[in-house]
């Protein structure tokens, strides 16, 4: 049967690799992808499938109850898949306000409006619709050397970012032991791969090696990320979407752990071999620590990977050939991203350091 989704924050990152990876997979399924364009939705990033009668955009705010009132009424949404968020932690410290908007009170508006539109009777919803909350393992806190990640970890957020996600996880959960309102909500490590904004450590070190501009790293650069590549996020959402148990969190990643000087390394390692030669680990600068940085993050994906059967496909030195090779490809993307309001914010991060 034909699925209509709604997939909110589609033109942003994790979005956008996302309805690419539904529209490559599903033939017979309607996309409805609303996102408000902050500085890091792009419609670029959608180029391929904007004539693709499967894919129907709209530029509107998650916060905003008629706007997405209209589209439930226009649409027979089955399936809320929910990424728009302000995502990033350095912009979270300096300007937390944003953060409760869009990923509190944006995640409860879309819950109050799915909740009214697939409810059928007292605690009971059209059969097969399910709304999907793409969150992070940031919502657990930070490990010290040994240990993962698992569904029943306490939550423990520290910076603003990752307790805006907490919050939002939390109304989600509330909505299901309350109303039964069917969902599921996924906790993933990060992300690399194409179409990521260059504010984040992957796209950021990739673009200024290529501009032999100097490498901020935090501190001493050993703390710990769990690097997922989003394709196999993407495969991971759309599995929990269709089999996931409701009521459940699921946790993903893949034992993918490096330090991030390791992973600045093996950027500059790539660039020098393949692009320019002079680009050398001169370029690294130890630069102050982000506020409340986390140490450590590691998930235990087995409960993804003994229900479901997801594991993820692509290694590390795979996945991070493919994407500095993908952003080699597409300098022009990186150049619209870049004019305008980034040089702002780039100046503002590391300008003066
Ligand atoms: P992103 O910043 O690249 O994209 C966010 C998108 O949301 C943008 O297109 C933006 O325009 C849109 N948006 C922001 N505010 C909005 C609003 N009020 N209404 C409508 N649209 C709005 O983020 P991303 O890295 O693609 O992350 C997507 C989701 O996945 C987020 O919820 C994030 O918390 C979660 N997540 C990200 C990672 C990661 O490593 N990037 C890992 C785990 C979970
Ligand atoms: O773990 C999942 C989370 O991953 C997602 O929920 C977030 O949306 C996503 O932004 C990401 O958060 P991080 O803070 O881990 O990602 P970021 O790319 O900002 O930083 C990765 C690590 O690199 C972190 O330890 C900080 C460090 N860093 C980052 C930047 C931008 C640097 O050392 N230098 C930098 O310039």
């Amino acid at each position: 049967m034909r699925k209509t989704y709604l997939v909110t924050g589609g033109a942003g990152f994790i979005g956008s690799n996302f309805i690419h990876y539904l529209l490559k997979k599903y033939q017979d399924i309607l996309v409805v992808n609303v996102d408000k364009l902050t500085y890091a939705g792009n419609l670029e990033n959608l180029s391929e499938v904007m004539n693709d009668k499967r894919h129907f955009f709209v530029q509107a705010d998650i916060c905003d109850q008629q706007a997405i009132e209209k589209l439930f009424i226009e649409h027979k949404i089955d399936y809320v898949v929910n990424f728009a968020a302000e995502s990033h932690v350095d912009r979270s410290i300096t300007d937390p306000d944003v953060f409760v908007r869009t990923n509190v009170m944006g995640t409860l508006n879309l819950l109050n409006i799915a909740k009214t539109h697939w409810k059928t009777g007292d605690d009971t919803y059209r059969k097969g619709v399910k709304f999907q909350q793409v969150s992070t393992d940031e919502v657990y806190g930070s490990l010290g050397l040994e240990g993962f990640f698992t569904e029943t970890t306490p939550l423990d957020p520290h910076s603003p970012y990752s307790a805006s996600k907490a919050s939002a996880d939390l109304f989600v959960k509330a909505y299901y032991d309350t109303y039964k309102f069917p969902m599921n909500i996924t906790r993933c490590s990060n992300n690399y791969g194409p179409y990521q904004f260059p504010e984040k450590l992957i796209p950021l070190m990739i673009n200024n090696c290529l501009n032999k501009k100097s490498l901020p790293v935090y501190g001493d650069g050993l703390q710990v990320r769990d690097w997922l590549y989003v394709e196999d996020h993407c495969k991971a959402i759309d599995l929990v979407l269709r089999n996931g148990r409701i009521g459940e969190v699921y946790n993903v990643g893949g034992h993918n752990e490096r330090t991030n000087i390791f992973v600045v390394k093996s950027i500059i390692d790539y660039v020098s071999k393949q692009v320019d030669s002079t680009v050398s680990e001169k370029l690294i600068k130890h630069v102050t620590d982000r506020k409340g940085h986390d140490r450590r993050y590691g998930i235990d994906p087995t409960k993804i990977k003994e229900e479901l059967g997801w594991e993820p496909e692509t290694t590390f030195e795979e996945g991070i050939k493919l994407t500095i090779q993908w952003y080699l490809e597409h300098k022009e993307w990186m150049d619209h991203i870049t004019s305008g309001s980034y040089q702002h914010y780039y100046e503002q991060m590391y300008g003066n350091r």
